[in-house]
């Protein structure tokens, strides 16, 4: 059984994207700069959107954080949107979800320009994505192909089940892995929240992509023996024996069905940090075109 190891994996993609922007240094540029934007105190959030930052640290980017109050209006997040569209000295933006309930959050994410959108949200690079265009991918999704890639997964007509829609992971997952790209031409089926006997797909999956949110949902009764099992899930568990007061758990029943499988992502460190690290190489792709 292989760990498909994300903390790893990000690591050599980091040291990669040092290298490149020391190279930029040398040459008496600047670096790639990427900000991010959060709105209100979301725990969660407030753990990724450092987690960002740190890394754009660590491979020499210049980063900047904007954060703003949960009672931040629709039109003051716009109005700052609109300057960083404009900001010259800026590559790539981002802005954290979710969103405050008094945000619209496709009205925020239209406002992005597409050519600093390195989460790929806007539908200007969701289409072009899905027509196999050049494009911002998102980043989760985009970081489990590299995953795929990195530890040669064969893809190639094998049957791949991916369990969840949103518009983040599921739906462009299943997209990307059908295309004829990297870690592609697999036989995708997007099952969901609606999807009736959903243990009859993902037993005859060669490949189960768990993006659900509900934890250990996937359980060893529900996969094929030798199946690949990527888990996108990271749910906050009260545990009051953590000093945090909880613990991360991933979709997947990871005890049991990593027994039964050929390779598996663990939670924490699989699919995670690689998400940090593709967008963190969007923002180099946005700072190369630019330059
Ligand atoms: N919330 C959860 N994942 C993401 C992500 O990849 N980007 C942004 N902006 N918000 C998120």
């Amino acid at each position: 059984m292989t760990v498909l190891d994300g903390k790893k994996t990000a690591q050599d993609l980091k040291e990669e994207i040092k290298l490149s922007v020391s190279k930029i240094k040398a040459g008496g540029k600047r670096p790639p700069h990427l900000a991010a934007v959060l709105v209100g105190n979301d725990g969660a959030s407030l753990t990724y959107v450092g987690s960002k930052v740190r890394s754009c640290e660590y491979v020499g980017f210049d980063s900047t954080l904007i954060r703003l109050e949960e009672s931040t209006s629709e039109e003051t997040l716009l109005k700052k949107i609109n300057e960083l569209n404009h900001d010259d000295h800026l590559d790539g933006f981002i802005v954290q979800l979710p969103l405050p309930k008094h945000i619209n959050e496709e009205k925020i994410l239209l406002a992005i320009s597409p050519t600093k959108d390195v989460d790929g949200f806007h539908p200007s690079n969701f289409g072009r994505m899905a027509l196999e265009m050049d494009a911002f991918i998102p980043a989760t999704p985009y970081g489990i192909i590299e995953l795929l890639e990195r530890y040669q997964i064969k893809t190639s007509g094998k049957h791949c089940v991916v369990v969840g829609r949103s518009h983040i992971v599921g739906r462009p997952i299943s997209i990307l892995m059908s295309q004829k790209g990297p870690a592609g031409n697999a036989t995708v089926t997007l099952a969901h929240s609606r999807t009736e006997d959903l243990a009859s797909l993902t037993k005859n999956a060669d490949i189960v992509v768990m993006a659900l949110g509900i934890p250990e949902y996937l359980t060893a009764d529900m996969v094929k023996e030798g199946a690949v099992i990527i888990d996108v899930g990271i749910t906050r568990v009260a545990d009051e024996k953590h000093p945090k007061g909880y613990v991360i758990k991933g979709d997947v029943a990871y005890e049991e069905v990593s027994k039964k499988v050929a390779a598996i992502t663990p939670v924490p460190g699989g699919v995670g940090p690689m998400t940090i690290a593709m967008l963190l190489k969007n923002t180099l792709f946005a700072y190369q075109r630019k330059n």
